[in-house]
């Protein structure tokens, strides 16, 4: 059981991002990457349908006998988690949290901005969290719209990139914002273009997966799943999409990991 592969699921590319600490973190282990492709972005699709391709995504990791699943995803932890823990009983499940509270407790201007999608922002995991530890700071929620189709088209470099980020980024700096949370997993691939839009603006960009890798090494330990020291890893990916969209996912992460 515990060289089984650790199961990582996301609306389509952007879970790579959290693929790429969790692998750092765990150079031991093997992991099977499932990026929808099919129906992303997930954004503003209704709840409903977001809890049942969440179900559909964590059968399919469960069948290829993994033994923990990461929802990389906020769009589809906002959505669906507590319905997948209880589904899933046995089956250890990390979900992505919107680092607002690391964000809120590090501010000096008292102004932090979140970039998630429509769907995370107005969900109660971000409002409870928002609540619980944006007391006395002016929280700034932008959804990154058209954020996700960039990553997605491979366009984080194209000059729309840029005017994209600005829209969404601008209202956070004329408050004076010095945290930026990155409440979606696509938005990493977006760091170069979003840290030359807040240059010289004193603000750090919070992304959570460093973290949330942390919690699966917790978790494995919690429950005695770590793979064996003489395993040797293996990388796979599926896709709900495509050959063409697999390969991709293939392409991004070694990208991602180089
Ligand atoms: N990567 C996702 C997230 O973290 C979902 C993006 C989308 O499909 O809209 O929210």
């Amino acid at each position: 059981m515990n060289d089984a592969p650790i199961g990582i699921y996301d609306s389509g590319l952007g879970g790579l991002t959290v693929w790429r600490e969790v692998r750092r973190a765990l150079p031991g282990e093997s992991l099977v990457y499932l990026g929808d492709g099919k129906n992303c972005p997930y954004g503003s699709r209704p709840r409903e349908e977001i809890v049942r391709l969440a179900d559909q995504a964590v059968a399919t990791l469960v069948a290829q006998g993994c033994k923990m699943v990461v929802v990389a995803c906020n769009t589809a932890t906002a959505a669906a988690i507590d319905f997948l823990r209880d589904k899933y009983a046995a089956l250890p499940i990390v979900g992505m949290e919107p680092a607002v509270k690391p964000a809120c407790l590090a501010t000096r201007s008292g102004v932090v901005g979140v970039l998630a999608t429509e769907r995370s922002l107005d969900g109660d995991l971000f409002r409870r969290t928002a609540a619980r530890y944006g007391k006395g700071i002016e929280v700034v929620a932008v959804p990154g719209s058209g954020f996700v189709e960039l990553v997605e088209n491979d366009l984080e470099a194209a000059p729309e990139a840029e005017t994209c980020v600005r829209r969404a980024v601008g209202p956070m700096l004329a408050r004076g914002a010095d945290q930026i949370v990155l409440g979606c997993t696509h938005y990493p691939f977006l760091l170069p273009v979003l840290e030359r839009v807040v240059a010289g603006h004193g603000v750090t960009i919070v992304d959570p997966s460093p973290a949330v890798a942390r919690r699966v090494v917790q978790l494995l330990d919690r429950f005695g799943l770590r793979a064996s020291a003489d395993s040797r890893p293996v990388y796979s990916f599926l896709t709900f999409a495509d050959e063409t969209y697999r390969l991709r996912l293939e392409q991004k992460a070694v990208a991602a990991f180089g």
